[in-house]
């Protein structure tokens, strides 16, 4: 792409704005023109605002480091003037974020949301892009709904379904009817690291506020089908989720029984995920994993440490396929929870998107 695309991102200085602006800074298609963000950290260099509190390996690249952080309310109108594409990395009050992402997107932004808020709006897709790629349709109902020309909203789901929903999409022709899953999330999916969550060194937290539901919820509305104009979220299977939250920097681990409908064998469901396409190869997107889901043969492998970072942190690892007495099957499933689970997602979202001309 020879004029790379202005882009904003909106809460920069989190623990998910930061992968943002690590991934963006270098990106071949976008260019990260403006960080926003509380009248916190307004009014200083993106370096100084971070400074204490960057999460990340990689330094803070410079170019962005010394751009001056905006606030994202106060400076809406130059921020969206600026930047044609806006990623959402808020966390304030959900009813807020909502709006604040339809002003950027009357005022012409194409706004894409890691944020819950928009996840059932019904004129708002929400995209696992490997999976649900043809909801991008939503678009033009979207526009036609709210009168926008440029503008735009698509959200990324929750990080708590990503491992499972791909292994269960590869799944399908063998008709998953019921699931059961058990996440362990790491403490960065609540934007903390083990330094600054010390309670959680050593422990486990049987719970995440609302997790849960998010977790049996949305891949019904990722396997929906457009019908008058808006998601009719997909019946089967049914899931029943327990969240719970672990001692791991990142990545989220899932532990998932199913009942099919049909009856596979092993060999079945390895080949289905060994052979499973990724249905965006040829778009050839920066973004894209070489390989989307990988399956282990060892008995000890996905492992959080090892293995969230394959291929970049954007692909899904499985292993553990075996039978079940209860359900029928169960495997274990990883993926990586700010990268594949976030900020990833919602750049190859961002990518998809411009690829089917809707950010030109
Ligand atoms: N962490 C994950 O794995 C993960 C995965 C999927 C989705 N998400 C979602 O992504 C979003 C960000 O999560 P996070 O973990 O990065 O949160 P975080 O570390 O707490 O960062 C929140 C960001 O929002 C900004 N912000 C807060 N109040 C604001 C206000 N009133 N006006 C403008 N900006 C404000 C903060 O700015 P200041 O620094 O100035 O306060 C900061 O940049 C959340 O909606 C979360 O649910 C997170």
């Amino acid at each position: 792409m020879q004029n790379k695309i202005p882009v904003a991102v909106l809460g920069a200085t989190g623990m998910v704005g930061q992968r943002f602006v690590s991934l963006l800074s270098d990106h071949p298609w976008f260019e990260i023109r403006i960080v926003a963000a509380s009248s916190r950290s307004a009014g200083r260099p993106y370096a100084d605002s971070v400074h204490g509190r960057w999460t990340l390996r990689e330094p803070v690249p410079p170019a962005v480091g010394r751009l001056n952080v905006l606030e994202v309310e106060k400076d809406m109108a130059k921020i969206a003037s600026e930047a044609r594409m806006v990623f959402s990395a808020l966390a304030m009050e959900k009813a807020r974020i909502a709006e604040i992402e339809n002003a950027y997107a009357g005022l012409d932004a194409a706004v894409i949301s890691n944020n819950s808020a928009h996840r059932w709006t019904q004129d708002v897709p929400m995209l696992m892009p490997e999976i649900n790629p043809h909801h991008l349709d939503l678009i033009g109902i979207q526009r036609k709904n709210r009168g926008w020309k440029k503008g735009l909203i698509v959200v990324k789901p929750n990080c708590s379904i990503q491992s499972y929903v791909p292994v269960l999409e590869a799944f399908k022709p063998f008709g998953p009817e019921k699931v059961m899953v058990c996440t362990c999330q790491a403490v960065s999916g609540a934007g903390k690291t083990l330094e600054s969550w010390p309670e959680m060194v050593d422990n486990v937290i049987p719970f995440i506020g609302g997790e849960e539901k998010k977790s049996e919820d949305e891949p019904l509305r990722i396997w929906g089908t457009i019908r008058n104009g808006v998601i009719e979220p997909a019946k089967k299977p049914v899931i029943s989720a327990t969240c719970i939250r672990v001692p791991v920097t990142d990545g989220h681990l899932a532990s998932v029984h199913v009942t099919f409908g049909k009856k596979p064998s092993r060999e079945d469901l390895t080949d289905a995920i060994r052979q499973f396409e990724n249905p965006l190869a040829g778009l050839k997107l920066p973004s894209s994993p070489g390989a989307f889901i990988k399956y282990f043969d060892e008995e000890d492998r996905p492992q959080t440490r090892l293995d969230r970072d394959f291929e970049r942190g954007m692909g899904i690892t499985v292993g553990r396929l075996r039978e079940d007495s209860i359900l029928g099957w169960k495997f274990i499933a990883l993926s990586h929870n700010t990268l594949r689970g976030a900020a990833g997602g919602s750049v190859l979202t961002a990518e998809l998107v411009t690829a089917k001309g809707y950010a030109s």
